[in-house]
């Protein structure tokens, strides 16, 4: 058996805890050694309802988080869920993220501040400097993400300014790139945010990473149910972590994604 077939088949693990985080944002943590690298996802699968795609946002050795926004059907049914039961999983799958230099900047808009948050734990475990930027449209579905670590510099921005700055993510973004010297930018969130990261990122002259999520199916590369036009990479495997130099090639990069049954959904 080859290794890409060693992790199709769902284990079952158990809810160990469940973290009330903002409105209708949860943490779940599972008692399972996932063993993901920063920026992979794994499937999430409730028998005779569905399976769909999570980040992972915290991980030690027997267990992981995945920071969830309750948004349709799915995850209606996975926030009715209480601790002790138990649900599938499969993975991890796709790429990472590459931590690179000694200093750092993070910039997440809603759900990316899960995998954002995990990679700030490793980068400072392994002492690197973080500007960890994360935007929310309002207070009430802002995440808690500071870290007890004087390496990690959290920078709140809501759209309402109901908490920290008034503003979008980009705007404070520019502020630390104009005074610090930055060696790579890690972003994950809306598809237009991303696209202001990518410019400011060339304008700065600084490395990008980021995370490009598309509708995911099978999850390990076999459906193509997540190419992307018009060079045709599947976003389950060659990506969601892909560099700016990939993502240039991506021509519905910050324009389009297309549904579960293939239709093309502006952004
Ligand atoms: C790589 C990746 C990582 C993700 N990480 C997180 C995370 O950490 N936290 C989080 O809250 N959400 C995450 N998501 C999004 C999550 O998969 C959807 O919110 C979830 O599938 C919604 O299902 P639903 O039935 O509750 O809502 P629906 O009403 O079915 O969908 C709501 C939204 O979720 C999108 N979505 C639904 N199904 C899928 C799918 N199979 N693949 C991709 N997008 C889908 C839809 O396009 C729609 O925009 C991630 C998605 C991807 C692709
Ligand atoms: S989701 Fe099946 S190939 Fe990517």
């Amino acid at each position: 058996m080859c290794d890409d077939h060693k992790t199709e088949q769902p284990t079952i693990v158990e809810i160990l805890n469940i973290k009330d985080e903002a409105k209708d944002i949860k943490t779940f943590y599972f008692k399972y050694n996932l063993d993901a690298k920063p920026g992979q996802f794994f499937i999430l699968w409730l028998p005779g309802i569905n399976e769909k795609p999570f980040g992972v946002s915290y991980q030690d050795e027997d267990k992981f988080g995945a920071t969830i926004c309750k948004v349709g059907p799915f995850t209606d049914e996975l926030f009715k869920l209480k601790k002790g039961d138990k649900i599938g999983i499969r993975g991890p799958y796709g790429t990472s993220f590459e931590l690179k230099g000694k200093n750092i900047a993070l910039v997440a808009g809603g759900y990316g501040v899960a995998p954002l948050s995990f990679l700030a734990d490793e980068a400072i475990k392994k002492g690197i400097i973080v500007h960890f930027i994360y935007g929310a449209k309002t207070k009430k579905v802002l995440v808690n993400c500071d870290k007890k670590s004087k390496k990690c510099k959290v920078h709140y921005t809501t759209d309402d300014g109901t908490y920290g700055l008034k503003g979008f993510t980009t705007e404070k973004l520019k502020e630390i790139l104009e005074k610090e010297k930055i060696d790579c930018i890690y972003t994950v969130g809306p598809e237009v945010m991303m696209k202001r990261v990518v410019e400011l990122s060339d304008e700065f002259k600084v490395d990008c990473q980021l995370s490009l999520e598309r509708y995911i199916k099978c999850g390990f590369g076999i459906c193509g149910q997540c190419v992307v036009d018009d060079i045709g990479i599947r976003m389950c495997k060659e990506g969601p972590c892909i560099d700016k130099k990939l993502v240039k090639k991506i021509s519905e990069f910050g324009k389009y994604k297309r549904d579960a049954s293939g239709k093309k959904v502006e952004f």
